[in-house]
């Protein structure tokens, strides 16, 4: 076991002034295991106990060069001098979007806001205002970041395959139930269940808000097929695509996921590694539908397009455009998985990958789920107790299965070789634990 005692007791004291301890409830990792970050650089951080961790989260995929890149910071640091916000616009935003259009094809006309969140829904209101339909399909297991609309989702927990679908329920309390009226589900990979939908509900659904990667849930994928056919059936029921590449975007290939599947979305959605870390998102598109902002469509904010944000995307991008960093991180992620599966196939612990190599899904059994129903009702014990071993051995990956591993650039051979011996003493120390778990005996 590491030491936390400092991470305790600052967790004692911030519950006090701060909601759980922290600032978004998803950083709460129960009373005495929240941890509480003292720097990170490269592929690592330090918490404040003075543990160091190689960093497989990467703050849930920002941060793709690695922690505190010299050449990011030196830009962000020059985009302070430009002075901030000034409620007026500057020149870089117009180099920014050129270099996103150039990356990503569906990317037309650019804008540009501050979080994952505010891109979605700024996605959501132009497709409303093009199509003239309220109504959306999201994909289920996926995530869209903390807006009414797209906070509603199945439980799989206590559901067997034979009994009737659970209802549809808000992510949590707060929820306004009248959003519900506007969202419809849909499993992955099954385009008769979309078809089926959209010829029920053709003159209310809008658009399909979607990750052919799911970031949130496993990585789990779509098949290329699958994906081909739900651009075909979007066009013929007038609904828009629009892929949620907030996760994915410079990160899974230079244009996103859509390059991988050779698929042009209406729509996308980015944020997370735009700017390695620095607070940046965009909703890009079709001109004819882009063109909607600003011809009825509001659109804008307070700290749009930040000096300090625009300059650190403004070098993210340059590098990620014109290196070979991201084809790097790919070579370096299948390396990863190679040497994982090595250890596993070792103990005959079956097991598969999902997602890309730059943000990856450790699936244990055979076959990889196709879709959100599968993942729920797949055993993840093995998961679940391997995480916090990984923690003490100081490899930090999520505790939730369902968060993928992320890779940086940073992420070298030494981090490559470490990560695979104290993977490999992790599982050693897991086996006979689920052993005992099983068999109700103590360790
Ligand atoms: C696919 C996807 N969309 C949207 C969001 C929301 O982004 P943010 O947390 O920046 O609001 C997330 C966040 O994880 C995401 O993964």
């Amino acid at each position: 076991m590491r030491d936390l005692s400092r991470s305790n007791s600052h967790y004692r004291k911030a519950r006090r002034k701060l909601p759980l301890g922290v600032a978004s409830n998803f950083r709460y990792w129960g009373d005495d295991q929240t941890i509480y970050v003292d720097h990170g650089k490269g592929g690592r951080i330090w918490d404040i106990d003075d543990n160091e961790y190689i960093d497989y989260r990467l703050g849930y995929g920002p941060i793709i060069l690695g922690y505190a890149d010299e050449r990011v910071d030196t830009a962000a640091r020059r985009g302070m001098d430009v002075g901030g916000v000034f409620a007026l616009s500057t020149e870089l935003e117009y180099d920014v979007a050129c270099r996103i259009s150039k990356m990503v094809p569906a990317a037309e006309l650019v804008r540009f806001s501050n979080s994952g969140t505010e891109a979605v829904m700024a996605a959501l209101r132009i497709a409303r205002a093009f199509t003239g339909k309220d109504g959306l399909v999201v994909m289920e297991g996926g995530y869209h970041g903390l807006s009414n609309v797209v906070m509603w989702g199945k439980e799989y927990d206590d559901w067997t395959p034979g009994d009737a679908e659970p209802p549809i329920e808000p992510y949590g309390d707060g929820v306004p139930a009248i959003t519900k009226r506007l969202f419809n589900l849909v499993p992955m990979n099954d385009a008769d269940a979309l078809e089926d939908l959209l010829k029920k509900k053709r003159d209310e659904i809008g658009m399909f808000l979607m990750e052919p990667i799911m970031g949130n849930c496993c990585a789990v994928t779509a098949d290329p097929r699958y994906m081909r056919d739900v651009r075909e059936i979007c066009d013929r029921y007038d609904v828009l695509l629009i892929i949620d590449e907030v996760k994915t975007g410079f990160r899974v290939a230079k244009g996103g996921v859509q390059e991988l599947y050779g698929i042009k979305a209406d729509l996308c959605t980015f944020a997370k590694a735009i700017g390695n870390g620095y607070p940046l998102s965009v909703v890009a598109g079709r001109e004819d539908i882009m063109r909607q902002v600003g011809d009825g469509v509001a659109h804008g904010g307070t700290f749009t397009a930040h000096s300090v944000s625009l300059a650190a995307a403004a070098k993210t991008l340059e590098i990620l455009d014109e290196t070979t960093a991201l084809a790097d991180i790919e070579a370096r992620g299948l390396e990863l998985q190679a040497g994982l599966s090595d250890i596993l196939a070792a103990r005959g612990i079956p097991h598969s990958f999902t997602g890309h190599p730059a943000l990856m899904g450790l699936f244990f059994a055979e076959a990889p789920p196709a879709n959100y129903q599968e993942w729920a009702h797949s055993d993840y014990a093995f998961y679940d107790t391997l995480a916090p071993e990984l923690h003490n051995q100081g490899i930090l990956v999520e505790p939730d299965s369902r968060e993928p591993w992320f890779l940086c650039e940073s992420h070298n051979v030494e981090c490559l070789g470490e990560t695979l011996d104290k993977f490999e003493r992790a599982v050693d120390i897991t086996l006979p634990k689920l052993k005992s778990q099983k068999t109700g005996t103590r360790q």
